[in-house]
This record gives C-alpha cells, structure tokens and sequence, in this order.
C-alpha cells in the first residue's frame, strides 16, 4: 500500500499531490509589517506527512506566466490537517508581493512536496543539543521543528538564535516566548540590528557576532547546527563557525537564495567549466519568449550557459530537487538527472528542470 492509499491512523487519507496538487488557502495571517502566513487544507480531508524544516514547491499563475516558487512548511507535522507558509515581501518580487496583495482564503494554489533534507529528523545530534540560527524568512524552517518539538513535548536541548533587522520584524515572537517559557528544553535568544520607530531594542544588538554565539550557547561545538536565511546570512555564519573550530560535518544549511554562489563555489563551477570547455560539443539553446540564444556545451545544464550569458531565469536548488527553473521544452533533445523536483507526467507533457538538463541537439525552450 503506498502514502497515498494508506489509510492514516485516524481514518483520513494522506495528501498526495500525484492524485490532487490543489490546496485552497484557509486563512492568512499577519506576523509583522511584511511577513504574512498562509494556511492551506487540501480539497478534500487529508493530511500532510512531513518532516518538519521541508518545504513545498507552488506554481503561481501571475500576469500570464507560469512561475514556481519553493516556501517552507512553517507548521507542525504535529497538526496535520493544515499547513501553513510564511512568506516576507521581496522588494519587486513578483510571487512574494502577489501573495501578500492578492491571495485569500478561498483562493486555491497548485504544490507538490514535500522535498528537502533540511531537518532535524534527518540530521539527529549525538549529543541531543541543536543549535537553530536564522536570519529573516529563514526562521520558518527552525520554527516547523520547534513547534514539532513543544507539541511532541520533547525534551530537546535547543538553543534557536535568530536574527532581525529590528524587534518589528521578529516573526512568532509571542509564540516563541510561549513555547520557551512552557518547554524549558528550548530557549530563544534574538538579535537585533537596531531598534524600530516606537520600540527599542533591550537585547543584543548588531550583526550576529562569534561573542554573541558563546554567550547566548556556550557549548556551540557540542551541538548540531542548523542554519537557515539569505546567502550573505549564511557565509557569514558558516565563517564564524569554522572560525570558532566548529566540526563542520554536523553544520547543516539552508539557503532560500541560491542565485548567489559562494566565493568558493563559484571557483568550483568555473574550474569545472575550464576542465571540460576544450572537449564538449556545443549547442544552441534558443529561449523563444525573450529570443535569446546562447550556445551551451554538451556538459553543461542549461541554466548554467544561460547564467553565463547573462539570462536572469528563475532557479532556487539548481540540483533538480526544487522545480523552481521547471520550463517548458519546445523541441530538442535533453539529457535530464532530476532528484524529484518534476513529475513523471510534467516530462511526459514537455517540461525540464533547466538546472540539471544537458542538450544532446539544438534545443527551443519556451521563456
Ligand atoms: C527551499 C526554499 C524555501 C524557501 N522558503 C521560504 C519561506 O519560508 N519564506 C519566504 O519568504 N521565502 C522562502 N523562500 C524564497 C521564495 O521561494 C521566493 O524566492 C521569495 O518569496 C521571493 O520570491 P519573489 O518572486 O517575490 O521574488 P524573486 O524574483 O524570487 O526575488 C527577487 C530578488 O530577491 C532575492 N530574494 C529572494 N528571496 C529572498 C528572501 N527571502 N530574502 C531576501 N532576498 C530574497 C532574490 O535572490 C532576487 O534577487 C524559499 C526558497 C527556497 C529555495
Ligand atoms: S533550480 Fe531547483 S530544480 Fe532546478
């Protein structure tokens, strides 16, 4: 019997977004001056199996483009009946402001998920800490796995340090406070950079610092590490940590923002484009909305010869795993190794995950 026919423990039917990818939005939900959630059933009763910290992939209809974006389950496993998202406005982001401007209860969204690695069930600590840190929307995937933890009553030594911009934009404060208060196992600690019009900042202040990490978890290096926020965030933290000596095997990260490589992983695609630049066949990939051709090599995903040729295309993973750069393949042939970001029927309809597909001829790609 498979997740989908297998009755739940309750009688319901799990949700499988093989059989119905439509959820209808319950209800929304403002957090602060520009983060709201959203609360999704499916349309029928069933429930959401996940692990806490995944997130799921939605395809948004927006001025007649088909757009993908991945959010992060902010709710409970625990309460699976719903699942929500909490989603910050980007300046000039198109899905993010449609959601906040235009989305309501009663609306419907196609998803498929969940995906992703990022959590605390598949990273366990040997030595029982963790140790949570997000910067800005990144606090969605540590708050997933603290609810988990406060419904599941677990004693669970977790330190969750997040950063904000200012106390107005700390998400869940009250909640957070709640749970810690009600969970001894799970305290919280927030930095913020300065104070918001109406209410100082008593707490600690600035850039999240090496000092302020031993202050608020002296015994970082005994914990497993989850972080989570925008690129620049996370290099910053990743540098603290190594530079503090911490073990980096049990450092675990996700980024929400994977349009900026690293320092190093930009040398990495860039060694790796040299090694195989003198041998590969190229060809041409015409993108047919924007009449844009760039020439790509044999060895190289599509999305990489177009980045490189300077195309803004919409990309999250850039492993095949989130369906953000799915586009639709107007003719020539692709070698594709996905990790479950497209659907065996999406292929079958002419899509690619542009990220991880290779051209074996010329190819016309419809953006
Ligand atoms: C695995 C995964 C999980 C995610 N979970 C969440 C989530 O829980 N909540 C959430 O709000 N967003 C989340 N995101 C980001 C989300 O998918 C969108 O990128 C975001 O909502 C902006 O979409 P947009 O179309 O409005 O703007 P875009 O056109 O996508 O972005 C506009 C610009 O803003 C940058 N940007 C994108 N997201 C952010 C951000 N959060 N902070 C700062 N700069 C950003 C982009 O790199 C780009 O330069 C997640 C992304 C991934 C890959
Ligand atoms: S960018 Fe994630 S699947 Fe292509």
């Amino acid at each position: 019997m498979d997740q989908a026919t297998a009755p739940a423990p309750t009688g319901f039917h799990l949700w499988d977004p093989e059989e119905d990818d439509i959820l209808v939005c319950r209800a929304v939900r403002e957090e602060t001056h520009d983060v709201k959630t959203f609360v999704f059933a499916p349309r029928t009763r069933r429930r959401f199996v996940f692990d806490p910290g995944q997130f799921l992939t939605f395809e948004f209809e927006i001025d007649g483009e088909t757009i993908y974006r991945c959010y992060t389950i902010s709710a409970s496993p625990t309460r699976p009946d719903t699942c929500s998202i909490t989603v910050k406005r980007v300046p000039n982001g198109p899905v993010s402001n449609w959601l906040h401007d235009h989305f309501k209860p009663g609306m419907t969204l196609k998803a498929t998920g969940p995906m992703g690695e990022f959590s605390w069930a598949r990273h366990v600590s040997a030595s029982g800490k963790y140790l949570l840190i997000s910067g800005g929307s990144g606090v969605t995937p540590m708050m997933s796995m603290t609810r988990a933890a406060y419904d599941l009553a677990e004693i669970r030594d977790t330190v969750f340090l997040h950063a904000a911009r200012t106390p107005a934009d700390i998400v869940f404060e009250d909640e957070l406070a709640m749970m810690s208060r009600r969970n001894r196992s799970i305290r919280v600690a927030h930095v913020c950079e300065s104070d918001a019009p109406g209410r100082s900042w008593p707490g600690l202040r600035g850039r999240l610092s090496a000092g302020m990490l031993e202050a608020v978890a002296p015994d970082f290096r005994e914990r497993e590490v989850f972080v989570c926020g925008p690129s620049p965030f996370m290099n910053a933290v990743r540098a603290m940590l190594q530079g503090a000596g911490f073990d980096m095997a049990r450092y675990h990260e996700e980024s929400f923002n994977f349009e900026e490589l690293s320092p190093g992983e930009k040398a990495e695609v860039e060694t790796a484009a040299e090694e195989m630049a003198p041998a590969a066949r190229t060809f041409r990939i015409e993108f047919a909305k924007t009449k844009r051709v760039v020439e790509c090599p044999e060895d190289m995903p599509i999305l990489e010869a177009a980045k490189r040729a300077g195309l803004r295309l919409p990309s999250s993973c850039t492993k095949g795993l989130c369906g953000t750069c799915k586009s639709k393949k107007v003719s020539g042939e692709v070698e594709m190794t996905h990790q479950g970001g497209i659907r065996q029927r999406e292929i079958d309809a002419g899509q690619i995950l542009i990220c991880c597909a290779k051209p074996r001829s010329d190819v016309v790609i419809e953006r």
